[in-house]
């Protein structure tokens, strides 16, 4: 598992505390891919103790990013970090999300930390017809990142207090979306759980496959300590998140057991 140390190349507030972070990326380690995310080792103290868990938002050449919500400690650590400052990572970790069935088309559903890997997903598969559907949902216009999106990518922005986009939830732009788009349609989506589940409940109803990226507390995040292991439908009883997702089929997840 490549563990290294990468320089800051960038640290620039996008939206209302969320941040785009930059840093290089050695040749010899794997490319990132979306759906893949690295952990952050914050401070050398021990505190925080846990490496903290971050999707790739995008990745090119010797460069990677994420974009973050500062929220707590770590975050909060990350948000001061200066071009040329060094940065512990250890990545490219978990799977990528699948490539859509031939013909269909992608619709991608970020809200809140879901961000970075959509956004990734979006640019990526810009380069094939059919081009993907962005939806981005926020509480309110200073919310939604200011990132770049290929122009190929139909974005559509939703928020809940109106001030910007369609004005409701990225869930009820989402139903609207798959109102009026013709042909085969597949589902991405990474947010909160209840993002996750509404849109899952959406793509049942639909008849529609749908993959989910998972966010759930992390340990070691190598697969050795089933602290973000999560229930599942079946004959699978759990999965860890770290390394059987994040990205996992949303039929398979048991969202009752959440
Ligand atoms: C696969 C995966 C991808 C993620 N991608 C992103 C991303 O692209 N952008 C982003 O902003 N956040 C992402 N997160 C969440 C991110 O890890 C937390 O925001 C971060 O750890 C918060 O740390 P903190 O010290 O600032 O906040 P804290 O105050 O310590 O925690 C705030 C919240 O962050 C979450 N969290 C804390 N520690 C961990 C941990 N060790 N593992 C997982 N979650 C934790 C918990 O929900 C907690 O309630 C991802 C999490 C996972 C599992
Ligand atoms: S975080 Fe340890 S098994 Fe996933």
């Amino acid at each position: 598992m490549p563990l290294f140390t990468a320089r800051v190349l960038a640290n620039q507030e996008v939206a209302h505390d969320y941040y785009q972070l930059d840093f290089s990326w050695i040749s010899d380690a794997p490319r990132p891919v979306p759906g893949q995310f690295l952990t952050v080792r914050v401070g050398s103290s021990g505190v925080p103790l846990l490496r903290r868990p971050f999707a790739f938002s995008d990745a090119a050449g010797e460069r990677a990013s994420m974009i973050y919500w500062r929220r707590g400690d770590a975050t909060r650590a990350i948000a001061g970090y200066q071009p040329g400052d060094a940065i512990d990572v250890m990545g490219p970790l978990g799977v990528a999300f699948p490539e859509p069935t031939d013909g269909a088309v992608p619709v991608l559903i970020a809200g809140g930390v879901g961000v970075g890997p959509i956004l990734f997903l979006a640019n990526a598969l810009a380069a094939r017809a059919p081009y993907p559907i962005l939806l981005i949902g926020a509480r309110s216009a200073q919310g939604l990142p200011r990132v770049r999106v290929d122009g190929r990518v139909q974005l559509r922005t939703a928020t809940d207090d109106g001030s910007a986009g369609y004005a409701g939830t990225v869930i009820d732009l989402l139903d609207r979306t798959l109102d009026i788009t013709a042909g085969d349609v597949e589902l991405y989506l990474c947010g909160p759980n209840p993002m996750l589940r509404a849109g899952h409940d959406l793509a049942a109803r639909h008849g529609i496959p749908a993959w989910v990226s998972m966010e759930q507390t992390m340990g070691c995040a190598v697969g050795a300590c089933m602290g973000c292991a999560i229930h599942l439908t079946g004959v699978e009883r759990y999965a860890r998140v770290c390394t059987e997702g994040p990205v996992f089929r949303s039929t398979d997840v048991d969202w009752e057991r959440l």
